[in-house]
């Protein structure tokens, strides 16, 4: 049987994905979180598992590195990858949301600055909207960047809300909503087609 590759984002999402895997026999006896290893396989060598970056994982699955992957909707959207994304994982679920200081004005305000790691997903939104942005990218904290005159608001995921809250921040906005998904090589879709399919298959039925 061919070896499939698949990405995985390391963080916040990777032991929730692990789990989803061991539901249904796909095991990495090596692995652990704090690993400093980058290749895994499971046990009988028909996967091979690369521990990425979550900004990454769109990256190495267009570019045809790992035939699937496993990346948060978030990551997905910003890299703009020509993927095919075929399921909803229903974890790491969050969501991308504007938030600041103040929400009096915002919705009049052109020419806001806001900060945020997310530059493309962010450009997109306002530009939807016809308001113009200045945004400034950072990779990561931030939410200083409103604290400290950086930035007018910040575009950013939000899960249980405490980062914003001890920040003094609120949400003014909400954008999208995020969770991990699984997507698929272009390529591998049909070159490796009865795999991939059986690898989806089976997660999607552990999920129902
Ligand atoms: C993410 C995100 C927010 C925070 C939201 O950051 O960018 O800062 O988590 O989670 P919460 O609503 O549960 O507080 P991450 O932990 O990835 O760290 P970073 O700031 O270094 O990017």
């Amino acid at each position: 049987m061919e070896t499939i590759t698949l990405a995985m984002a390391k963080g916040r999402t990777a032991q929730s994905t692990i789990e989803l895997l061991k539901t249904v026999n796909i095991q990495f006896q090596d692995f652990h979180e704090k690993s400093r290893k980058l290749i895994f396989y499971n046990e009988d060598h028909t996967i091979k598992l690369l521990f990425v970056k979550a900004v990454d994982v769109p990256t190495y699955v267009e570019k045809g590195a790992a035939d699937i992957g496993i990346a948060g909707k978030d990551n997905i959207l910003e890299s703009k990858a020509d993927v095919y994304e075929m399921l909803d994982l229903q974890i790491g679920k969050c969501q991308f949301s504007i938030a600041g200081k103040n929400s009096e004005q915002f919705g009049q305000q052109q020419n806001i600055v806001v900060a945020s790691k997310y530059p493309n997903l962010t450009e997109r939104h306002f530009a939807k909207k016809g308001q113009t942005v200045d945004i400034v990218k950072l990779n990561g904290s931030v939410e200083l960047a409103p604290l400290i005159g950086l930035a007018d608001y910040i575009a950013d995921i939000v899960e249980t809300g405490t980062t914003l809250r001890e920040n003094g921040l609120s949400v003014i906005e909400k954008v999208e909503d995020i969770s991990t998904r699984l997507i698929v090589n272009k390529a591998s879709f049909a070159t490796k087609s009865a795999e991939i399919q059986d690898f989806i298959k089976k997660i999607d039925r552990a999920m129902r």
